[in-house]
């Protein structure tokens, strides 16, 4: 069983936390169980009608890093938690009764999930494997805005792979934070990457702009972006919606499970506090 007597983590207005995890790490008969256990009956009818093994295991993978990362800001069991998606499948949180106003996004690739939480702010996460293959620039044409595509013609082909990655993940990333997924016109807004400022807070990465159509009815300047390498292969980027003009402040750990009396341990360290796709992960 989890210990709820366990010490709650700290999540400032401010703060946005983002976990992730391999789903390789899923092994083993004692691991597995406990993590199908954290599973409601219905979830447990969806992994079963996932035909491939590692769907099975990317859908577990998924629902344990949810329900153990939302459990480390409230005394709920991670089997506790219920989840009712809005109207355009975004799974938020609807119990149990007096769960704390905790907002998460999920991403999940077959070989990595990662999940982003929030307290009452507006957060999005997308996380792609660039080792997939697919004609990126030919995408782009059809999913991009002009602009984007202008830009990603512009740069030497040994760029455009990177950069391509970039703006999906980012592209994505905002149209999760506004819950909407596809019925957002991924045309109808624009990132404006590689510029040369730098951030003032600490000068990590180059600033992520966004320019947004007015029928998307939304301000460009209440969003922030972060970019992350949670590995070799997979990009990832993180939108938050400011709130009253304060910033975020992004924290990204990697979480290792392992189990204990027979109930999931997430412990999580330190990945990078942000760093642009490609940039070194800090020390844990
Ligand atoms: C569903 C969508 C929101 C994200 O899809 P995705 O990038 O394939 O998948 P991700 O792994 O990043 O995200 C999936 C998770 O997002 C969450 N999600 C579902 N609908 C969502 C929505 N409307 N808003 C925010 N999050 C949503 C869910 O938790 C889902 O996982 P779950 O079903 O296991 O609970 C949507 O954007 C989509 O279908 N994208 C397809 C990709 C594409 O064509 N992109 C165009 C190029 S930019």
């Amino acid at each position: 069983m989890t210990d709820l007597t366990r010490e709650l983590e700290v999540l400032g207005p401010d703060d946005v936390h983002v976990f992730f995890f391999h789903t390789s790490q899923i092994a083993g008969d004692p691991l597995v169980r406990a993590c199908e256990a954290l599973l409601t009956d219905e979830e447990k009818a969806r992994r079963a009608r996932y035909i491939f093994d590692k769907n099975k295991l990317e859908y577990l993978a998924t629902r344990t890093l949810a329900r153990t990362t939302l459990s480390r800001y409230a005394r709920v069991a991670p089997e506790a938690w219920r989840f009712t998606p809005n109207q355009y499948g975004r799974p938020e949180i609807s119990g149990p009764d007096g769960a704390p106003r905790l907002r998460f996004n999920l991403s999940n690739t077959v070989k990595l999930v990662a999940c982003a939480v929030s307290l009452d702010r507006d957060v999005g996460i997308d996380v792609e494997d660039s080792t997939r293959s697919g004609e990126t620039v030919a995408i782009a044409d059809r999913f991009f805005s002009d602009q984007e595509t202008k830009e990603l013609r512009a740069l030497p082909a040994s760029r455009q792979h990177r950069r391509f990655f970039e703006y999906w993940t980012l592209k994505e990333a905002y149209i999760k934070a506004r819950g909407m997924g596809l019925a957002l016109p991924l045309d109808g807004f624009s990132f404006l990457l590689g510029r040369e400022d730098r951030d003032p807070r600490d000068g990590r990465g180059p600033r992520v702009g966004i320019a947004i159509d007015p029928k998307l009815e939304d301000d460009a300047a209440t969003w922030e972006f972060e970019q992350f390498s949670p590995d070799a292969d997979h990009f990832a980027a993180v939108a938050v919606r400011k709130r009253g003009g304060a910033g975020a402040r992004v924290t990204i750990r990697r979480v290792d499970l392992s189990v204990d009396r027979g109930a999931v341990s997430a412990s999580a360290s330190a990945w990078a506090s942000a760093s642009a796709p490609g940039g070194s992960p800090g020390a844990g």
